[in-house]
């Protein structure tokens, strides 16, 4: 009894062909031009339809402690979400504050996850803090199967490290073969700019940007580029937002920094314009570093196309307008930091990037899938479509039409940034490890079908 997606437009980042797939077990077993199917096989017929490999959404926050709240979702509404937008595996950040013991905080991330995600899973260990003690510990959960970290340079005192730690961790990731992931803002400036901002009297959402502006996120990564130039760590930008600190980030690789970058869905299609409405509006759309000018987005398209850029996340982080956003009504600094978008990632790709010609099918699928399984050790168990990788696959209606609506949506939370836009086509399937998770764009999966992944250090 096999899984047989017959007549597909089968979509690599690296290849677009007809054939037919099947799937025994869990695995991809069988991919020609013609399959012949046997009477107990379950059939898709995809016929107009392209077959994506299973997409990966390399940065989201489902548990998350941040800002006196905690994100809405759990990972039985995130990964749902993530499956109805064609997500079959999630990267979570684990955040542990300064104060909690590495172990802990890994042991408590994965117990929100096991047993109750319905798409496969991951973390990056964020790292808050570093000594003697936490490098044992961090040693001991490279071990069992994290082999990247997260830091931040932003949000000192609660998740940031001081640059001796960020000297020691980067020194300690490259001895581990680890991956460094980094939040790169200077917060320095930040903390002042905020003081500033608030003291004249300028306190509502749309002053956020002002908070962060550009050059201080190309500062932030201008400054891990020194330290990762110092130590030969591999590091990776994430949720880059404007054109100086793509560029930041390529002078330094061309100086022979190993260096990747990350975009997210929100910066590409989303502008400083949202949060500029009189009301209070605006807070939906607070997220950091914030959105952008729309004058930066020509220049993040542009690096996507061309591959600079390597991967397109979320950084999903949900906190509901109600109540949550709520608590910065008089000071925007006091607004949870987030915006939901697991959900919605690949059908904004596909309407905003492929449909408008700003990249092509394989760029989106190596954006979106295939360069976070190679950069984060899950390659080619995921992140592609051959003999013997994971059967996660998407079968994508290119026909359809719909619109976005909290209404409708699967992430547990009271809005959509993306209310009313009109999207073109979604995963009309998805398939995660052979087991059918989404049927006519509908959850008919399992929570707790999901499985941790276990990965390799490979830097
Ligand atoms: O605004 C954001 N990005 N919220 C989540 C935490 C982070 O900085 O990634
Ligand atoms: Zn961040
Ligand atoms: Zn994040």
């Amino acid at each position: 009894m096999a899984l047989l997606i017959k007549n597909g437009n089968i979509i690599t980042a690296s290849e677009s062909y007809h054939a037919d797939i099947r799937c025994d077990g869990e695995t991809i077993a069988q991919i020609a031009a013609e399959i012949p199917s046997n009477a107990d096989d379950t059939v898709i017929d995809a016929t107009g339809k392209y077959v994506f490999p299973g997409f990966i959404d390399p940065h989201v926050h489902i548990y998350l402690p941040f800002m006196g709240t905690f994100a809405k979702d759990d990972y039985a509404s995130a990964s749902r979400a993530a499956l109805v937008g064609g997500t079959t595996t999630l990267i979570e950040m684990c955040c542990p504050s300064r104060t909690e013991e590495p172990l802990e905080a890994f042991d408590l991330w994965r117990h929100k996850a096991d047993g109750l995600s319905a798409c496969d899973y991951t973390f990056h260990m964020g790292v808050s803090r570093f000594d003697e003690t936490t490098a044992s510990q961090l040693r001991e959960i490279v071990d069992q199967g994290i082999p990247s970290f997260k830091i931040f340079l932003a949000y000192q005192g609660f998740f940031g490290i001081n640059d001796t730690e960020l000297f020691q961790t980067l020194k300690f990731a490259k001895e581990l073969g680890v991956i460094v992931t980094a939040h790169c803002e200077n917060e320095t400036a930040v903390a002042q700019l905020q003081a500033q901002l608030l003291a004249t009297g300028q306190r509502a959402p749309r002053y956020h940007e002002a908070s962060r502006p550009a050059v201080v996120e190309a500062e932030g990564v201008h400054h891990l580029m020194t330290f990762a130039e110092l130590t030969g760590a591999h590091v990776y930008c994430v949720h880059t937002s404007c054109e100086e600190a793509v560029r930041a980030a390529e002078s330094a690789r061309r100086r022979g920094v190993n260096v990747w970058i990350e975009t997210v869905i929100p910066h590409l299609v989303l502008d400083h314009s949202s949060t500029e409405s009189t009301d209070f509006e605006g807070a939906k759309y607070v997220m950091s570093p914030p959105l952008r000018d729309k004058k930066h987005q020509p220049a993040l398209w542009n690096a996507l196309r061309h591959r600079v850029i390597s991967t397109v996340a979320t950084d999903h982080a949900p906190f509901d307008y109600a109540v949550q956003k709520e608590m910065g009504r008089d000071d925007f600094t006091q607004i949870p930091n987030g915006i939901p978008s697991v959900e919605d990632r690949v059908n904004l790709l596909y309407t905003c990037g492929v449909q408008t010609g700003r990249i092509d099918l394989n760029t989106m699928v190596d954006a979106a899938s295939t360069q976070a399984a190679r950069l984060f050790g899950l390659f080619p168990r995921k992140g592609t479509i051959q003999l013997g990788s994971d059967a996660d696959l998407v079968v994508f209606d290119p026909e359809y039409r719909g619109t976005i609506s909290a209404e409708t949506q699967e992430m547990n939370v009271d809005y959509s940034a993306f209310e009313g836009w009109e999207v073109s086509g979604r995963p009309e399937t998805v398939v995660v490890r052979g087991q059918i998770q989404v049927r006519d764009a509908t959850f008919v999966g399992q929570a707790g079908h999901g499985q941790f992944l276990r990965r390799q250090p490979t830097h």
